[in-house]
């Protein structure tokens, strides 16, 4: 059954290959994308000569803490009573989280792989050898409902004179891709941009003045692991009071979608608060620092989203596969050889942790209209065989004991493209 924190228990391995998974492979994307574009990775923000000033502007990867203390319980500005009343339109609308995938090769894939110049190596897994391609020909069918068609140029047209910004982490980084891959083939190649890598990524075509951006912010609130590149750092610390170095980037954008998760789940982090002048941390778990992540963000979103002039939505943990006796009890494994989804109703992992679950969904029920959310986590869940698994590129070398034991080395967390982010894609096209 359900045991949101059932990965806490068990041995050390699997928490060190989830640490590892995260940072390595989000590191590495990064990585690998610079170096596809060949393009010099700018710092612009890292100035080493001013690690030891704690204003929001240089709060970097260099940044330490002097000390560390308990957490003191102090809150973030949004009031934690303030409820907004939900919108109620009268007419019961469709879950259209809740279904079923359907074997369709006939409308999936809804790109190919090889035709999109800004596929990365770390999700081209048809490159990278993966001998079973049923993981591109699933199609997202809600029980009550039918999703909107994904059409190009409808998409196009409601992106016309707008930016779109995906913010979060790697596995938002994947969902942008999945966009850039979907709107990309409508565009003639002197008609269309990519900047190089950077805290900020930009995709534009010229002739709807229009943009899909990525904005690399793991933790949502400004913290040391905001360089692209450069966040493999022992402690994790964030300004939970504070998004501004994001915010900056992020304030005039049209079309947000956001994420944040598994960055919490790498155990406590450490929290240097806006007002600290002489770099004292404190000490938090992953899921109360979170919830003062997303309170900082909710802040903004309550006092600067008009829905009518800027859609927000909110991206929900993305599941991972990590251990297969999970869904095959015999076994003994992960995602790797898994080439089907899983049928069993309500399946859920324990990657995808409840108790966080709940508190994102309090927080952002007290948003109302302002945000839509994008319940990714169910349809995810029941696709095992959507991971690159060994099938990517890898930064670092492979020792023979791995070579030979491909789970030990499988990536179960992030998704095969084209696969299940298209169809995260195809529901955020649904609500615009
Ligand atoms: C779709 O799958 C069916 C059954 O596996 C197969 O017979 C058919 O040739 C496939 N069609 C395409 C277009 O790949
Ligand atoms: C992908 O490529 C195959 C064969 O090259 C082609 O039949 C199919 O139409 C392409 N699909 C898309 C969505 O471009
Ligand atoms: C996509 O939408 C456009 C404009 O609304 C329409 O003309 C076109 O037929 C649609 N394409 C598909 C494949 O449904
Ligand atoms: C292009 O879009 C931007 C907003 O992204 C807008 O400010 C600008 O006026 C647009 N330019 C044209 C020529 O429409
Ligand atoms: C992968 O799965 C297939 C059946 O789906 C099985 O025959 C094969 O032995 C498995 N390979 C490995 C290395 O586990
Ligand atoms: C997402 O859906 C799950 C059921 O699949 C539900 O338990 C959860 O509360 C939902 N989360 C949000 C934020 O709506």
């Amino acid at each position: 059954m359900v045991q949101g924190w059932k990965w806490n228990r068990r041995s050390h391995f699997p928490l060190l290959f989830l640490i590892f998974m995260v940072v390595i492979t989000a590191t590495v994307l990064f990585n690998e994308y610079r170096i596809h574009h060949n393009h010099q990775y700018q710092s612009q923000d890292h100035n080493p000569h001013l690690q030891h000033n704690f204003s929001p502007d240089e709060f970097d990867r260099f940044t330490t803490c002097s000390s560390t203390v308990k957490y003191k319980g102090r809150r973030v500005g949004w009031d934690e009573g303030y409820r907004r009343s939900p919108v109620s339109s009268g007419v019961r609308e469709c879950d259209v989280f809740s279904g079923k995938w359907i074997f369709d090769n006939a409308s999936y894939p809804l790109y190919n792989e090889s035709n999109c110049p800004y596929m990365s190596d770390q999700l081209a897994c048809q490159k990278h050898g993966r001998p079973d391609l049923g993981y591109q020909y699933w199609r997202w069918q809600p029980n009550d409902c039918n999703l909107k068609r994904w059409n190009v140029t409808d998409m196009w047209e409601k992106l016309r004179g707008k930016r779109l910004m995906f913010v979060g982490d790697s596995l938002n980084r994947g969902q942008w891709i999945s966009m850039v891959c979907l709107l990309q083939s409508v565009i003639p190649a002197d008609k269309r941009s990519m900047s190089p890598n950077a805290h900020l990524t930009v995709f534009r075509a010229e002739e709807y003045n229009a943009s899909v951006e990525f904005l690399w912010a793991p933790l949502l609130v400004d913290s040391n692991s905001d360089d692209p590149v450069n966040h493999r750092l022992n402690d994790r610390i964030i300004r939970p009071d504070s998004a501004s170095r994001h915010l900056s980037k992020w304030e005039d954008v049209d079309i947000l979608v956001f994420n944040t998760y598994l960055w919490w789940r790498e155990g406590p982090v450490k929290l240097l608060w806006s007002s600290e002048e002489n770099g004292v941390c404190e000490e938090l778990d992953g899921l109360p620092a979170m919830e003062l992540a997303m309170k900082t963000w909710a802040n903004w979103v309550d006092s600067n989203v008009s829905p009518h002039e800027k859609r927000v939505f909110f991206v929900t943990m993305s599941a991972t596969h990590l251990w297969s006796q999970e869904w095959n009890p015999e076994s003994e494994g992960n995602c790797y050889n898994e080439s089907n989804p899983i049928t069993q109703e309500n399946y859920w992992g324990s990657g995808s942790d409840l108790p966080t679950m709940s508190m994102v969904n309090d927080i952002l029920s007290k948003l109302g209209s302002k945000v839509t959310v994008l319940n990714i986590t169910q349809l995810s869940e029941y696709r095992k065989d959507g991971h690159p698994s060994i099938h990517r590129k890898f930064w670092e070398t492979l020792s023979p004991e791995q070579l030979s034991k491909p789970e030990s080395y499988s990536d179960c967390i992030h998704w095969c493209l084209p696969g299940v982010p298209d169809v995260w894609n195809e529901l955020l096209f649904h609500f615009l």
